[in-house]
């Protein structure tokens, strides 16, 4: 940690310095607005009416019951909730299920909406919803777990001739990796407060990218973007379950439309389950052939995942595997399966995670397989380039994430045998795993303003998820323009701002950067030029013979002490303000990038097996991450540590369960839905490397969130393996699969 700077330039060191969030005070007192917090007069409530079926059509909805029930308003079907649009393949926003709630008569999953009933209470109209009647002709329906895919599978990445590398091989790893459905488990719900004026909505929702939902909606609605207006101040995280719009949202906004009140929709813990996305089932084959002495010859890793019916969503779990090692012979596929449950979707780190969770559990086999220690066997195939574009890497630092991670742990004192390891009567393993994660740009636009009450005010249709966008914001301009943390007033969450970047693939805060930059450089080139204009010290002093530092315009051939602060420039010039507009291009549209850039990082964990109770727990952690430049190490250390503890609960606990005779998910709640909790989670170490990659932006600024999770599942069941000799292959590790063990 950088120690506090001197007095005289308070805000120099900003970025990268730790700075505790500046919203931590209105979270901490309740102040904070989170979607179901806000509430209009003459309010209604909505609660949808959710199919028990997975497959079939509707034969009957009968709501004449539910209608006579107190406070209730009006239940929608088809038939009255009026029109929707569908949204176009390209350019019209991002959604997973592009089929509009009512919109046939076909039930594709459990729990899909068929019905939407608006009462007074969120009580009436909970109530009512139970008394709606639906009848249907049920189908046959597949929510089987084993996955055959469908298609031929499609070649995602190639090289070399990775069959006949393989087949000659001197050590040969050839085994099938599972990783299960596991459901975004949020703590706050989504929710959806809708108004409507006769011609403008504005929705209340949490979102992970306000632009984005507002443009479908738009679409959906069959309205200007103009007309709506997407508001998400505060979010209570989402890991991608909230990255693009689900169906019940625009059953929100239609009741708005057709009754003219504000209506607030609230999904159940069950409904996420059932409708709000979840990551997908995988089954990832994985071939590695390597010579004697440990080198890669071939890399095969051919994976299949489960989909939805009218889905295209696709888990990419090859996407790292084309760079992360050295190897002349490769080849990635990917196929799919449709099963009879929502739609997918991002899942923090979509693909790469349970991707890495296949490879690195490889590459631990391979390392046994040679008698060789894994750490050194990655060190040993580690890539001068980008072999699967042949160009180089913007920052890679993966040996050094390597070497610190091991010294770090005490590595050296690892005995590779299998239970040679104890202490205090359980059985220690000791794995690893290393990991990467995606480095780019979204387009940002972001205004700067500085204003006459001695405050900048930093504004982008951006959105903070938890993660600390409004302190990493502040903490940039404070920077960029020399003004303390404390005087910045950062606007996101609302998409009539300037359109910001989603807050999706760890990518905000590489996306703000440049924008930033821009807007706050023309924000003071506005201020200097305001000067000339006022009536006092600056008068038609030439712009070219005025400066800009820290908060203070002054004359070049005169020190900064003897300028103005930019209030007392704003108010001589009789200005309230001064603006700034800044815009990053987005980094996707560049078909032929000269250099590959991504994020690093590797996990050292230790387990204490118990065989004799059957128990198993995570003893400590250390991740070492090649992040770009920490804008913040108190909030990307956090963003680290409860990445980490959702790899101890994807290893170890994580998986939805779909009732075979229903189709159902049936832990969807949070007491059968387990995850790891403070209980579960053990020290945790985390090191950032703090390279800045300045091929992303001026700052060298990457991303951190999703780099967290990756690899961890692997370096768990890796350390399982060291402990027990059990090789887990399918996730979650049960305790049954670790009775196997001849370790005692
Ligand atoms: Mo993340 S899955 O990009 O929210």
């Amino acid at each position: 940690m950088s120690p506090e700077p001197a007095a005289a330039s308070p805000s120099r060191t900003a970025v990268g310095r730790e700075t505790v969030r500046v919203d931590g005070p209105l979270k901490v007192s309740g102040a904070a607005r989170y979607t179901a917090d806000f509430h209009f007069p003459d309010m209604l409530y909505a609660v949808p009416v959710c199919a028990t079926i997975a497959s079939g059509t509707i034969a009957a909805i009968d709501t004449k019951a539910a209608e006579a029930m107190p406070g209730v308003r009006k239940i929608y079907t088809r038939d009255t909730i009026g029109k929707f649009y569908r949204v176009p393949a390209s350019g019209g926003g991002i959604i997973d299920e592009r089929r509009p709630p009512f919109e046939d008569d076909t039930i594709r999953y459990y729990g899909q909406y068929v019905a939407l009933v608006v009462a007074d209470t969120f009580e009436q109209a909970i109530a009512a919803a139970h008394r709606v009647k639906t009848s249907y002709r049920a189908a046959a329906f597949d929510v089987s777990t084993a996955l055959s895919p469908e298609e031929t599978p499609k070649v995602k990445s190639r090289r070399g001739d990775p069959n006949a590398a393989f087949d000659a091989a001197a050590v040969k790893i050839d085994h099938v990796y599972n990783t299960p459905i596991e459901t975004h488990s949020s703590i706050e719900l989504h929710a959806s407060v809708a108004t409507f004026d006769g011609s403008h909505f504005t929705l209340y929702e949490t979102t992970q990218a306000v632009g984005n939902f507002r443009d479908v909606l738009a679409q959906m609605l069959g309205v200007p973007k103009e007309n709506v207006r997407v508001v998400t101040e505060y979010l209570g995280t989402g890991f991608g379950g909230k990255l693009w719009p689900w169906p019940q949202s625009l059953l929100a906004v239609a009741a708005a439309r057709d009754l003219r009140k504000p209506v607030k929709l609230v999904m159940t813990r069950q409904m996420t389950f059932e409708s709000a996305g979840h990551r997908p089932h995988t089954r990832q084959r994985v071939r590695l052939g390597a010579t004697a002495e440990g080198k890669l010859v071939s890399l095969r890793h051919d994976y299949a995942y489960s989909r939805a019916p009218l889905s295209s969503y696709a888990e990419n779990c090859g996407e790292s595997s084309g760079f992360m090692y050295s190897t002349p012979n490769l080849s990635v596929s990917e196929a799919f399966a449709t099963r009879n449950v929502g739609v997918p979707t991002s899942m923090r780190g979509p693909g790469a995670v349970p991707g890495l969770y296949a490879l690195e559990s490889a590459i631990d086999e391979l390392a046994v397989a040679l008698k060789m220690d894994p750490v050194a066997l990655r060190l040993h195939n580690e890539p001068a380039i980008d072999e699967s574009k042949n160009i180089p890497f913007s920052s890679r630092h993966l040996k050094e994430c390597l070497a610190t991670g091991a010294e770090t742990f005490g590595w050296s004192r690892r005995t590779p045998a299998v239970g040679s390891m104890r202490e205090n009567g359980a059985v220690l393993g000791w794995g690893m795993a290393a990991c990467t994660w995606m480095a780019a740009r979204w387009e940002a636009q972001v205004s700067v303003m500085f204003n006459d009450d001695g405050t900048l005010r930093v504004a982008s249709g951006t959105q903070d998820i938890g993660t600390g966008t409004y302190t990493v914001l502040a903490q940039m301009a404070a920077e960029l323009a020399g003004v303390d943390v404390g005087k910045i007033k950062v606007l996101i969450g609302d998409s009539s701002l300037p359109p910001g970047p989603i807050s999706g693939g760890s990518m905000a805060t590489a996306s703000l950067v440049p924008a930033v930059a821009q807007a706050t450089r023309e924000a003071i080139r506005n201020l200097i030029a305001a000067a000339r204009e006022s009536d006092s010290h600056f008068a038609n002093v030439p712009v070219d013979r005025l400066a800009f530092h820290e908060g203070r315009v002054h004359r070049k051939d005169q020190p900064p002490g003897e300028g103005r602060q930019f209030e007392e420039v704003l108010a001589s010039a009789r200005l309230g303000h001064v603006e700034g507009r800044g815009k990053s291009e987005g980094t996707f549209r560049n078909k032929n990038p000269t250099v590959s850039t991504h994020s690093f990082g590797a996990h050292f964990v230790e387990v204490a097996w118990q065989p004799e109770i059957a128990r198993l727990r995570i003893n400590r952690t250390v991740s070492v991450i090649d992040g770009g430049r920490i804008v913040n190490p108190l909030t990307a250390r956090n963003q680290i540590e409860g990445a980490v503890t959702m790899g101890i609960g994807m290893a170890l606990f994580e998986e939805t369960h779909y009732d075979h005779r229903h189709g159902m998910p049936i832990n969807s709640n949070l007491a059968d839905y387990i995850m790891a909790t403070h209980a579960d989670t053990p020290p945790m170490e985390v090191i950032f490397l703090d390279y800045p990659d300045t091929h992303l932006n001026e700052m060298g600024v990457r991303g951190i969130g999703e780099i967290g999770l990756a690899g961890v599942a692997a370096a768990i069941t890796n350390a399982v393996y060291h402990a027990t000799g059990v090789r887990v292959r399918d996730l979650p590790v049960k305790i049954e699969d670790l009775l196997a063990s001849s370790v005692a």
